[in-house]
């Protein structure tokens, strides 16, 4: 296969693992968007001379299964892979490794005008750093690397998604940033600032777009939270309940921390249901541990109705089922980072067990408080978040529009290297967003 035809752009779009998956939606979207807008645009006129895109997906099967892979895939319209690299679980190092060999022969093959990858993954390091050292020409011209959700930083390195973050970083030719926090961290580190767009968050562009079509999961009534049947086509719980997970390997791989996280949760299980979605990671450890006691209720034993304090364990839910329960919880913690962005803009309480979080606003602005893994500091973080009302804001350039702005920047910058004629791409963002860093 050969790059680009005059005339058109060829991204390819990388995923891998199961937060990949709701970031790359909207970028996908916004692809088609800008390809249906050019066909509308230019209707019965001669041949457009604008910029096409083409456009492959690769999933890595970092993620594989069904739950934690497929049912993505459903939730979020994404179109089937183009590319299934079947590469499956491993060692951090045998993992990274697979992907890389295997990406390198899909680069060489398709060899794409732009790479697109997301978040902080080991499928996003891989392939950035297999398109950093890829040459198509002789002249060493490779492809474009563009990093979304870039410059997030948690200053933790024990974290493998911080060295996967710092190094996708520094080898990406376009870092597109979430908050005011990533501009001021890639200033840092000394990226210079022409390569830096303040886009916003295609993790909250998503749950802009599918958070009215949540409404219709079922999920509140399989958990016999929905006494009173839906209000103005809005499922309202009738149940107050707390949403958990857990699935970061420093708090679930040890013993003592694991039981310290849990036993500061036993307070706010006695006083409302507490729904644990739980990872398979996180399965795998409590079976090990032998902590299956300890969890109460399990999802199996639990009934529509049966109602009351306890621990509801579930295996991991879909995309939209999960939202649901997320908008219409009392209380969400976790060790995630994407869902302390998601709370913040549903306007739910967060408990992040975690020491840090490399997303300050959402505590700034948003919803969210650190706890740490300490038993009583989780405890007293609860009653806090319970106890209090806050009023959150919505972080800057969090609109649903990230995705647009990125394709938009992508095309430009492909239209300006290769001197194409810019100025007949219809503009699909509003100027004032436009290359917003400072
Ligand atoms: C990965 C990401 C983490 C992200 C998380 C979301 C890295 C370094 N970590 O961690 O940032 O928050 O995904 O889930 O990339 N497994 C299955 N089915 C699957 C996938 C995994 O059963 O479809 C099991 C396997 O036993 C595997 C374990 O889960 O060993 C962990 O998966 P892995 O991809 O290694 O890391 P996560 O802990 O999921």
């Amino acid at each position: 296969m050969q790059r680009s035809e005059a005339g058109s752009v060829k991204i390819l779009t990388v995923v891998g693992a199961r937060p990949n998956f709701m970031k790359a939606a909207p970028i996908i979207a916004a692809i088609n968007a800008h390809n249906e807008r050019l066909v509308a645009g230019y209707a019965g006129r001669p041949e457009p001379q604008v910029e096409t895109i083409r456009h492959i997906l690769v999933h890595t099967g970092q993620h594989y299964d069904e739950l934690m892979s497929g049912s993505f895939f459903n939730d979020l319209n994404l179109p089937k892979p183009d590319i299934h690299l079947g590469v499956g679980s491993g060692s951090h190092a045998t993992q990274t490794a697979e992907i890389m060999k295997k990406f390198e022969e899909v680069l060489l093959g398709e060899k794409p005008d732009i790479v697109v990858v997301v978040g902080d993954v080991n499928s996003t390091l891989a392939c950035a750093l297999v398109t950093s050292k890829i040459s198509f020409d002789s002249d060493g011209s490779g492809p474009v690397i563009a990093h979304v959700e870039a410059g997030l930083r948690s200053f933790d390195r024990s974290m493998p998604e911080e060295v996967n973050r710092i190094l996708t970083d520094h080898v990406s030719d376009l870092l597109f940033v979430t908050e005011e926090s990533g501009l001021q961290n890639l200033g840092n580190e000394g990226v210079s600032a022409d390569k830096i767009h303040f886009v916003g968050n295609t993790m909250i562009d998503s749950l802009l777009h599918f958070k009215e079509k949540a409404e219709a999961s079922t999920i509140l009534e399989k958990l016999g939270f929905l006494g009173q049947g839906r209000k103005n086509g809005e499922a309202n719980s009738s149940t107050r309940y707390a949403l958990l997970t857990l699935h970061r390997a420093s708090n679930v791989d040890n013993r003592d921390v694991f039981l310290n996280i849990m036993a500061g949760l036993e307070e706010l299980a006695t006083d409302c249901p507490v729904v644990f979605p739980v990872h398979p990671r996180t399965r795998r450890r409590i079976t090990e541990f032998g902590f299956e006691f300890s969890l109460g209720k399990s999802a199996g034993k639990h009934r529509a109705n049966e109602q009351g304090p306890g621990m509801i364990v579930t295996e991991p839910l879909g995309y939209l089922d999960f939202l649901c329960l997320m908008k219409h919880a009392s209380l969400v913690v976790t060790d995630s980072g994407g869902i302390q962005e998601e709370t913040t803009i549903l306007g739910v309480p967060c408990v992040t067990v975690r020491e840090n979080t490399e997303r300050p606003v959402t505590i700034e602005c948003g919803t969210n408080t650190i706890a740490g893994t300490k038993t009583d500091a989780i405890k007293d973080a609860i009653r806090r978040q319970l106890g209090g009302n806050r009023d959150n804001g919505v972080p800057k350039n969090w609109d649903g529009r990230a995705g647009e702005r990125i394709i938009d920047i992508l095309v430009r910058r492909h239209c300006e290297k290769t001197s194409f004629r810019p100025s007949l791409i219809p503009h699909t963002v509003p100027l004032e967003h436009r290359y917003s860093c400072p």
